[in-house]
């Protein structure tokens, strides 16, 4: 069994512990104990997640003489929404909370996502704990604090910053993620390489087969890696106004690709990154930024875990440059009109721009399709 590791998420007050390791869910009561204002908490996950998780968690609280009651909502992205959204918080009115019961989000970025939203509300706001069991959740979305749902309007445009009081990344839950979320999560851990550390993309070359074999050493290796970069971009750019939209690599294409084909099975949002963060760093060699060895590099990685690289790999019958670009205009990172994009000068160095010619970007987008 490989050890846990603690790692601090430095926010003055509002600082807070990950802890990356194995058997944590099943130990979570002794690593909750001490955080927790009042032994009583609510527990949210999903239809997925529950059967696999959900008594081994119930069992750690029990031994701690925690209680705990639980809602389990429909697993998907749909879930995020309204209605869920309504059914959750009258389900914690209804289990009378009190302003020191603790939340607890059990599973992918989806519950994260929600039952966070739903605690920075309910009473003006209790705490909560994120025990994230999708690699996605693990390396990104449980730190940070970013809560939301979708609206009509588009992805994640209602939510809050309301950071957790500790998460709880076990590796172990890895294992039964199905292959293909695990390569999505995958995109958005070799993200933190690609934007500002080499070193780490150079590890992630030599070991990603490993990791994506169930290494479990390697798997704790790299969640701890990514974690440590996302803490340390969060302990200095809280509400995301410079270091932490460097995160966001990819994620203007990206965001593009998924809202045509609808943010759902047909391209996951860590596929979605991956070509995202491969058409970025391919604008950044057409703009004589990026050197194109440093593509090929990139491109050779993701292809050899078996990562989307290239639109081609999208079923598209009525893309246009023109669509695309309306749908990067609606982004929650548009400020005047103009969207942002993360740019690199090779693995490693990305950088924020809003310096890309209109035209420009209309005849590469056109040249892909
Ligand atoms: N708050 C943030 O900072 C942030 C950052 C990135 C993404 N997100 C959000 O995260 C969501 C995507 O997260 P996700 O990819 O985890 O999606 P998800 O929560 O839908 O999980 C993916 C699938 O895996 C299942 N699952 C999760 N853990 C499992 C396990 N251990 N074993 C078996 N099945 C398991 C889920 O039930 C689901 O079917 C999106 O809504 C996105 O907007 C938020
Ligand atoms: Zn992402």
């Amino acid at each position: 069994m490989t050890q846990a590791t603690t790692l601090r998420v430095d926010l003055g007050a509002r600082a807070y512990d990950i802890v990356v390791g194995n058997d944590l869910v099943a130990t979570a009561g002794a690593k909750m104990a001490g955080v927790l204002a009042q032994p009583r908490t609510l527990i949210v996950t999903d239809t997925n997640v529950a059967p696999l998780y959900l008594k081994p968690l119930e069992d750690s609280l029990d031994r701690e003489g925690i209680e705990h009651a639980s809602m389990v909502l429909p697993a998907g992205e749909g879930t995020k929404d309204h209605e869920h959204l309504n059914q959750l918080t009258d389900w914690m009115l209804g289990q009378r909370v009190e302003r020191s019961t603790c939340v607890v989000a059990l599973g992918g970025g989806v519950i994260g996502d929600i039952a966070g939203f739903a605690a920075s509300m309910v009473l003006r706001g209790i705490d909560v704990i994120q025990i994230p069991t999708s690699l996605l959740a693990q390396v990104d979305s449980s730190v940070g604090g970013k809560t939301g749902i979708n609206s009509r309007f588009g992805k994640n445009l209602l939510g809050t910053f309301h950071q957790p009081i500790l998460v709880l990344a076990d590796i172990g839950t890895l294992e039964t993620l199905p292959p293909r979320q695990l390569l999505a999560g995958y995109a958005e851990t070799v993200k933190y390489g690609l934007i500002e550390d080499a070193d780490f993309f150079e590890w992630m070359d030599t070991n990603g087969v490993a990791f994506c074999g169930g290494d479990r050493e390697i798997r704790r290796e790299a969640v701890l890696r990514a974690c440590a970069a996302k803490a340390e971009t969060v302990a200095e750019d809280e509400k995301e106004t410079g270091r932490r939209a460097l995160l966001n690599f990819g994620h203007t294409f990206g965001h593009a690709f998924e809202a045509e084909t609808g943010y759902g099975d047909a391209l996951l949002h860590g596929e979605a990154v991956a070509i995202g963060m491969m058409v970025a760093t391919e604008l950044s060699v057409l703009l004589g930024l990026c050197p194109p060895g440093d593509a090929r590099r990139t491109r050779a990685h993701l292809e050899k875990l078996g990562l989307p690289t290239g639109i081609a790999h999208i079923t598209k019958p009525h893309w246009t440059a023109d669509k695309l670009i309306g749908h990067m205009m609606s982004d929650k990172k548009v400020s005047a009109k103009r969207p942002t994009f993360i740019l690199t000068r090779g693995i490693g160095k990305a950088f924020t721009t809003q310096d890309v010619e209109a035209q420009l970007l209309h005849d590469f987008l056109r040249g892909l399709l």
